[in-house]
C-alpha cells in the first residue's frame, strides 16, 4: 500500500523527495516501457516536419495503393460521401495561389472537403499512417504513406501527375496546400495561457435555457436546417432523405 501522511508535511515530502514516491512501493507491478515501445507510440509527424520518416512514394503508386485500399471507401478520386465528407473537391487555382480556400465562406458550397480545410501537408500525411486504411490502421509502409498523400495531393492538384512525394521535396508542397494560411491563432486554444473563447457562467439549478437552444430540440428538428438532401453533398452522389418536410 502506499501511504502518505496526510498532512502538510507529506505534501512537502511528496515534493521535495520524488525518490520516496510510489514507484518504489509498487516496484513489483509493471516494468518501464523501453525504447522500442516508446519509439512504436511516437509517431506523430509535425507541421516543422519533426518526426517524418526517410521515404518517397509516387503519385502512380498512390493510385494503386488507393484503389486497392481506400477508394470502396472514399471514391476512386476521393470524392465520395459515403463514409465521410469528400476528401477531394471545391478548390480552384486561385485558392492555390493564395492558400484561402474561397469555398469555406461562400455559401453555395455546402461541402467542406479534407483538401479545402487542410492547413498543414504534415497533418494529411500523420493522419493517413495512424488512422487509415479506417478497417487496418497502421498498416502501411511508410512509403506507402508517402504514396497515398501524393496521390491526394494530385487529386487536389498541388502536385502533378508524376510526381514522386519524399521526405525531401514535402516542405515544397506545403507551399501549395489551397489553405495553407487558413489556420488561426485567435483562439484560447492556441496559447497555453490563452482563455477560451466563449462566455458563459457557471449554472447548477434552474438555470435559464437559451431562445436558440430550445428553437433546435426535436419536435422542431424536421425543416428546421433547410432539406439536407440538398446540402452536403456537391461532390460525388447525393444521399440522404428529403429533411425538409415531416
Ligand atoms: C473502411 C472504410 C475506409 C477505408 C478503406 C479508408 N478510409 Fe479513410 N476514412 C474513413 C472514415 C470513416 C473516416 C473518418 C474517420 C473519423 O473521422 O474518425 C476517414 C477519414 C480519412 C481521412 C481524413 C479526412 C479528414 O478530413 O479528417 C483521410 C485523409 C483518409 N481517410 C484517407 C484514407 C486513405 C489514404 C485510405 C487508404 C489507405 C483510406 N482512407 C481508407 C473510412 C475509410
Amino acid at each position: 500500500m502506499c501511504r502518505f501522511p496526510d498532512r502538510l508535511f507529506g505534501l512537502f515530502l511528496l515534493m521535495l523527495l520524488p525518490a520516496l514516491s510510489c514507484a518504489e512501493t509498487f516496484a513489483q507491478i509493471g516494468r518501464k516501457a523501453t525504447i522500442a515501445e516508446v519509439a512504436a507510440w511516437d509517431i506523430d509527424v509535425r507541421p516543422d516536419f519533426l518526426g517524418l520518416p526517410v521515404g518517397s512514394g509516387s503519385v502512380a503508386q498512390g493510385q494503386k495503393l488507393w484503389e486497392a485500399k481506400c477508394a470502396s471507401c472514399h471514391g476512386a478520386f476521393g470524392e465520395s460521401p459515403e463514409v465521410f465528407p469528400p476528401l477531394v473537391g471545391g478548390i480552384t487555382p486561385a485558392d492555390i495561389a493564395r492558400g484561402r480556400a474561397a469555398g469555406l465562406n461562400a455559401a453555395t458550397e455546402n461541402a467542406r472537403t479534407t483538401i479545402m480545410k487542410l492547413a498543414t501537408v504534415s497533418t494529411l500525411w500523420d493522419y493517413i499512417r495512424r488512422a487509415m486504411p479506417f478497417d487496418a490502421p497502421k498498416s502501411l509502409s511508410t512509403n506507402d504513406v508517402y504514396a497515398a498523400t501524393a496521390y491526394l495531393l494530385h487529386l487536389g492538384d498541388i502536385v502533378s501527375a508524376e510526381f514522386i512525394l519524399s521526405n525531401e521535396n514535402i516542405a515544397a508542397t506545403q507551399q501549395r496546400m489551397p489553405n495553407r494560411n487558413g489556420m488561426t491563432g485567435a483562439h484560447g486554444m492556441h496559447d497555453v495561457a490563452g482563455k477560451p473563447d466563449v462566455i458563459s457562467s457557471a449554472c447548477m439549478k434552474d438555470c435559464k435555457v437559451n431562445e436558440q437552444t430550445l428553437l433546435v430540440l426535436p419536435a422542431t428538428v424536421n425543416g428546421r436546417n433547410g432539406n439536407l438532401a440538398e446540402q452536403n453533398r456537391t461532390y460525388g452522389s447525393v444521399r440522404g432523405i428529403d429533411t425538409s418536410r415531416r
